[in-house]
């Protein structure tokens, strides 16, 4: 796998000749399979047009509070990343961050956010040597901020010294670094499911729901990222399984049943994010394909299908449990009676129906619900940044009941 593969980078460019540096960088970081958003200070833009990222990054760069449909790129942009890179980082920019100044884009977000932080300086010798600058290097490398040292070499004065921008096997080794460090569920086993199911009623015709499958795959995709081990067992989707997840494609309920309760015991994780049907026809009607004009009026009758969740949570050993709820009213009381009901750790709680559904969207607005009465609200972000926050929160109250120690060996 390529040692950046699907690591999302924010990569903040300011206002020094070092500038043109942070093309090549954004274009190995490319190479190596991560997704790169630039946010350009207005002096950046004066050394290389914001274009140059957006052709090599892909995506627009995001230069102004103000410039967003969301209003809130200070806080959507670091939620949808995994690091924050600057590269040149100015003095001005430094200081800014040491003060907590927050008076453009990029010094805003820095403060909204817990995310890893990473400085590349570039500047004149004889300003990295300022006592004040040293002094705020001090100050951020004390919060936790990785402030590189610049390198020695040739000025832009035309003197010799130290401040040239760090070169890009520095960077590359600090983000590394930084991005291994974020395993926090390493030792830990998902079992994840996802998607819809289909109940067939011939073998052309089925019942089915809306769900996309985006939500389970955007947590499989944060939990292997964040160590865990996973497997997504999927219900019918358009998704490919993310890198480092296995995948196990089941139709029905019953199918998704049986493939989870196989691997329950091995599991310390279990999210349940498919949207499994509840009822299935008592019968296949026919083996073959039901001609209308064969069909003489009698109704389809139904059955419920197994309550997965329900019945895993009955033979749990040392597993968390979440689940989810898609409501189309009333959302958290019903969500705290799934909680209850099906004995969880977690549940998260959906609004589905109308024009926020959070079937087929690419953003949602959920609430964590936890087995403790707290509730938290994840405002709309990405799907992957909200699988995040709930693998932050699920973290907070349980993973040190769920350590590898408790389980039984694999
Ligand atoms: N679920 C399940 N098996 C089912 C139906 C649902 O495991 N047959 C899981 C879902 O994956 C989800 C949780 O149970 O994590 C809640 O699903 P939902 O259908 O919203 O809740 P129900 O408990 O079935 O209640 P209701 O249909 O009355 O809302």
């Amino acid at each position: 796998m390529m040692p950046l593969a699907h690591r999302r980078i924010l990569l903040g460019v300011t206002g020094s000749i070092a500038a043109y540096k942070a093309v090549t960088l954004l274009r190995t970081l490319r190479a190596q399979g991560a997704d790169v958003r630039v946010v350009m200070t207005s002096a950046a833009k004066r050394f290389v047009t914001p274009l140059t990222f957006e052709v090599l990054s892909g995506h627009p760069v995001v230069d102004n509070l103000f410039s967003d449909p969301s209003g809130l790129p200070h806080i959507r942009l670091p939620e949808e990343a995994d690091l924050i890179l600057i590269a040149p980082c100015t003095a001005n920019r430094l200081a800014k961050y040491a003060l907590g100044i927050a008076d453009d884009l990029l010094s805003t977000l820095l403060l909204t956010t817990a995310r890893p932080v990473i400085l590349a300086p570039a500047m004149d010798g004889a300003m990295w040597r300022q006592p004040a600058l040293m002094h705020h290097v001090e100050t951020l490398r004390a919060r936790g901020v990785t402030v590189l040292d610049p390198e020695s070499g040739p000025l832009a004065s035309g003197q010799w010294g130290e401040g040239r921008m760090p070169g890009e096997e520095a960077i590359l080794s600090a983000l590394r670094a930084r991005l291994s460090a974020q395993r926090d569920w390493q030792g830990h086993r998902f079992l994840i499911s996802a998607g819809p199911t289909r109940e067939a009623i011939d073998p052309v015709r089925f019942l089915s729901n809306g769900s996309t499958g985006k939500m389970g795959y955007a947590i499989a995709e944060a939990a292997v990222q964040r160590g865990g081990e996973v497997v997504l067992v999927s219900g019918p989707t358009e998704l490919l399984p993310p890198a480092g997840v296995e995948q196990v494609s089941v139709v029905s309920a019953e199918e998704m049943y049986q493939a989870l309760s196989l691997r329950f015991p091995w599991a310390t994780v279990l999210i349940m994010a498919a949207a499994v049907s509840d009822f299935r026809p008592r019968k296949p009607l026919s083996d073959r394909k039901i001609k209308k004009d064969q069909w003489n009026g009698e109704p389809l009758e139904l059955e419920r299908t197994p309550d997965i969740l329900a019945a895993l949570s009955a033979q749990r050993t040392h597993q968390c449990l979440v689940g989810f709820a898609a409501e189309t009213e009333d959302v958290l009381r019903h969500g705290h009676d799934k909680l209850m009901r099906k004995r969880l750790d977690m549940v998260v709680v959906n609004r589905v129906g109308g024009s926020e559904s959070a079937f087929g969207s690419e953003t949602n607005d959920v609430f964590v619900l936890t087995k403790h009465g707290a509730t938290v609200h994840i405002p709309r972000s990405s799907k992957r940044a909200v699988a995040d926050r709930i693998l932050d929160e699920l973290h907070r109250i349980n993973a040190p009941a769920c350590t590898s120690e408790f389980l039984p060996s694999s």
